[in-house]
């Protein structure tokens, strides 16, 4: 049971507001599931972006992840498609759960919000614990080897402004990012402005650190936590990883 408290409790609506429409990895995750077999465990699942379409593929899937709005929102969204899911709430650094998995996903960053090193390894030895002899974890991040150059201390940048699904007004969402390179983290503030149906504007803000990891240094740490890696893709179209990928997608045995 999570009683740690968890940023996405706060902005889970607003998630899905920016996320429901990014589908640019779900064929990764449906072609690695049919080449390494169920049944998935999706590690950090939110709210089902990625457990609905292997589900409506057939694949037997588990969702966990420490946060309830996030495991709510997952849970309205597989009933409303007819699917089924096992979903848990728990911290990936204290993963128990029963069984084992074929594939394991870690999709979308979220091991970069593993801040610490200790909590990085505890995550990773437990997702090595609930995989099978021949599972295979996926994790999906953000290419570090491309930052650490000089950049600016701080930057706002207007990131997305599109429909409300439910009211139809605009939401915008601006980015406050203050990279911390010998951290090798960025802090952020989303800003997310909306207006209520007088016109009067609404802010919501939500403050997360994100970590960010070289090739190597990822290669490591699963190694350390048991973990082999076998594929390393620059790209969700699956292409080596290269100087100018812009992620760093990692299969490990
Ligand atoms: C970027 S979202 C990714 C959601 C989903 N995988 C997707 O691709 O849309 C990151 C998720 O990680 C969860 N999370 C953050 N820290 C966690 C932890 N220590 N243990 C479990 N879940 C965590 C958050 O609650 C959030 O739902």
């Amino acid at each position: 049971m999570a009683t740690q408290k968890n940023a996405f409790d706060r902005f889970a609506r607003l998630y899905d507001w920016e996320h429901d429409q990014y589908l640019v990895d779900v064929d990764v995750y449906l072609g690695l599931a049919r080449r390494f077999g169920g049944p998935i465990l999706e590690l950090a699942c939110g709210s089902g972006r990625l457990l609905a379409p292997l589900a409506a593929a057939g694949f037997a899937v588990t969702g966990v992840d420490s946060s309830g709005p996030m495991l709510e929102r997952a849970r309205s969204r597989l009933d409303h498609l007819g699917l089924t899911a096992t979903l848990t709430q728990q911290r990936l650094e204290r993963l128990q759960l029963d069984g084992t998995f074929r594939t394991i996903i870690v999709g979308l960053d979220s091991f970069g919000l593993l801040i610490k090193r200790s909590d990085q390894l505890d995550a990773l030895r437990a997702a090595r614990q609930h995989a099978t002899h021949d599972g295979r974890l996926v994790l999906d991040l953000a290419n570090g080897n491309l930052r650490g150059a000089v950049e600016p201390a701080e930057e706002l940048v207007h990131d997305l402004t599109q429909p409300d699904s439910d009211t139809g007004r605009p939401i915008t969402k601006f980015v406050l990012r203050r990279p911390r390179p010998a951290d090798q983290l960025d802090d952020l503030m989303f800003f997310y402005d909306e207006q209520d149906e007088r016109g009067y504007l609404k802010r919501s803000m939500v403050e997360l650190k994100l970590r960010w990891f070289t090739r190597f240094e990822l290669e490591l740490l699963l190694q350390s936590a048991g973990w082999q890696v076998d594929e390393v893709y620059g790209d969700y179209d699956l292409s080596p990883f290269g100087s100018e990928s812009t992620r760093l997608i990692v299969v490990a045995r």
